[in-house]
């Protein structure tokens, strides 16, 4: 049988996803993050428990990530027993190349990951090189993680914002997107987006919101996997 061939972009992630495990020592806490990024971390982290007796507990932000770990054998523990974590390693849907500012929660774990992420002494981010932009919202909606009783006043709030919201639905599932938190998602358009920070602000106060995928100075490090060498990019 051929060896599986993975294109550039698989590759990429990988990579990018070996570079930040180099930075998990022995007897760290590691938050994990979420999506077919961090599944290489996991992966990775997996393999040096095993071939080099790395000892380290692990967060999981996801059923994803805890079902990754479990299967490659990543010991798992919660943040009631370790609210302050080592390091997290997580994925992003955009990186703002200048800030590192970042819109995440295509995969629909934003609150768990911003969860851990802020739990954590440092944010480790992966991505392929795609996922790197000018300015945050340029072709990408910022996810929104709503309660259900609060959905139509949420999608009011945000117009009124001027986004475009559109709730997400399920694949291989009819009607909405229910997260592991059980709230739906509001996927929303607005564009470039000037004021990250104000935005962010703005989302917060909408009753009913639990959280949004802007991530802003959160990342200290982000390692870009690309065609070439794994770049890093580190938080000024
Ligand atoms: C999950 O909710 C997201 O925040 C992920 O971190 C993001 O979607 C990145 O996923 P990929 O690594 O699959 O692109």
């Amino acid at each position: 049988m051929k060896p599986k061939t993975i294109n550039w972009q698989e590759q990429a992630k990988k990579s990018a996803a070996i570079e930040a495990v180099k930075q998990v020592k022995n007897g760290f806490v590691v938050g994990l993050g979420s999506g077919s990024t961090v599944a290489y971390a996991i992966q990775e982290l997996g393999r040096r428990i095993k071939q080099e007796k790395l000892e380290l507990l692990a967060v999981p932000s996801s059923y994803q990530a805890f079902y990754l770990a479990n299967q490659n054998r990543v010991p798992i523990t919660t943040l009631d027993e370790y609210p302050t974590l080592d390091l997290t390693i997580d994925g992003a849907d955009q990186v703002e190349k200048k800030t590192l500012n970042m819109i995440k929660g295509m995969g629909g774990a934003l609150t768990r990951e911003k969860i851990v992420a802020e739990a954590s002494k440092k944010l480790v981010i992966i991505v392929d090189e795609t996922k790197l932009t000018e300015k945050l919202g340029l072709n990408q909606p910022v996810p929104v993680e709503v309660i259900p009783f609060a959905l139509a006043l949420a999608r009011m709030r945000l117009q009124k914002l001027h986004g475009a919201p559109e709730m997400r639905e399920g694949k291989g599932k009819v009607g909405p997107v229910v997260t592991d938190n059980g709230n739906f998602i509001l996927d929303v358009h607005f564009g470039k987006i000037e004021d990250a920070e104000k935005l962010n602000m703005q989302i917060k106060l909408i009753p009913g919101v639990v959280e949004n995928g802007l991530f802003l100075n959160m990342a200290d490090i982000v390692y870009v996997g690309t065609r070439g060498v794994v770049q890093r990019l580190v938080r000024q």
